[in-house]
């Protein structure tokens, strides 16, 4: 019989936030370069911060709840997804990483994370469509960074456009290139992230699957002041079609109902590896998560594997070298 996992890729991934580290604060008054941005993007300040820690202990509710600031704690834990990437790299290619692009990067909180960890010199550029996380990210990541943050540029273009150099590691994260639903695009995507490496780069994506993937059902997970909703709507077999949404919910009985939505095609790993080998990768090595102690959950440590395991739901990461 196949173990039980939850169905909710996301939630996986927040059982990781509990172990992440905090942010060291920078030092008050100090002034340095900030990162590069396109036009296009507004930057608002945040809030300040007594006011965050007001609203955290009095419990979020519709009116008061930052959709980006929930959408991290539930579903995101970039120093685990750092250190991963840092490690593959270091240990497939026998020397640190410098250059990152991350994908669809939203708040680009992997950037700001890979900048953090990394020594000086180290760049990162995010890519997105959407000028409004982008902003967020920002306002929120960056100041913390110190003269690090210079070494951020953020495209407001599409995945496909080339960048500024040749990246060490280049990632699409949380499965946000099932949004790519088509045969011809996904190659195309491709083959324009293979151009973009160094001699010695990795392009790196995750994904997940397993019967529970998709089933249409609700996975809900309690966080402090709030419930996270991941809702998988709808699947339709003969295309792939395939629309989930995420809902937070707080404990006054407010909601903002599928304040992110998703409409992706779902793909399966060896479709992936097909279309990664016949973009020109040299080598697509997949990693998958293993279980914790009680064999109920992941425990969040992806490790070398061709087959898998059989079980109703499965992560992985696809490790493709140029
Ligand atoms: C689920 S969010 C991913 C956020 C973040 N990367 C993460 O790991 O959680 C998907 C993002 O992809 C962006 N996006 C969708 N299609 C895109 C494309 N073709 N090029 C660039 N960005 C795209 C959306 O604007 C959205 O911000």
């Amino acid at each position: 019989m196949p173990k039980t996992r939850s169905q909710d890729p996301f939630r996986h991934v927040s059982q990781k936030t509990a172990q992440a580290k905090a942010k060291p604060a920078a030092k008050a008054g100090a002034r340095v370069a900030g990162p590069r941005v396109e036009r296009g993007v507004v930057v608002r300040k945040p809030k300040p911060r007594k006011q965050n820690r007001k609203k955290a202990g009095r419990g979020y509710t519709a009116a008061t709840a930052d959709k980006y600031e929930l959408y991290q704690k539930a579903v995101q834990a970039p120093e685990l997804d750092i250190a991963f990437l840092r490690r593959v790299f270091r240990t497939t290619r026998g020397r640190e990483a410098l250059h990152f692009r991350e994908d669809f990067c939203g708040t680009a909180l992997l950037s700001a994370t890979w900048l953090e960890a990394g020594k000086p010199g180290a760049t990162a550029e995010g890519f997105d469509l959407d000028p409004e996380p982008i902003a967020w990210g920002l306002a929120h990541h960056f100041h913390d960074l110190g003269p690090k943050a210079a070494g951020f540029t953020a495209h407001l273009r599409d995945v496909r456009e080339p960048g500024t150099r040749a990246y060490d590691v280049r990632v699409a994260q949380n499965f946000s290139h099932f949004t790519l639903t088509t045969r011809r695009e996904m190659l195309e995507y491709f083959e324009k992230a293979r151009e973009s490496l160094a001699r010695d780069g990795l392009f790196v994506l995750d994904l997940y699957g397993g019967s529970d993937a998709t089933e249409e059902m609700d996975d809900t997970t309690k966080f402090r002041g709030f419930t996270y909703v991941w809702e998988q709507a709808h699947f339709s077999p003969g295309t792939g079609e395939y629309v989930n949404h995420i809902t937070f919910r707080f404990p006054d009985g407010t909601a903002l109902e599928r304040i992110f939505s998703y409409r992706w095609r779902m793909w399966y790993l060896t479709e992936l590896v097909d279309l990664l080998e016949e973009a020109g990768f040299k080598k697509v090595e997949r990693y998958f998560e293993g279980w914790n102690a009680r064999g109920t959950a992941g425990d969040g440590i992806f490790r070398k594997g061709l087959r898998g395991e059989n079980c109703v739901s499965w992560i992985a990461y696809l490790v493709a070298a140029k």
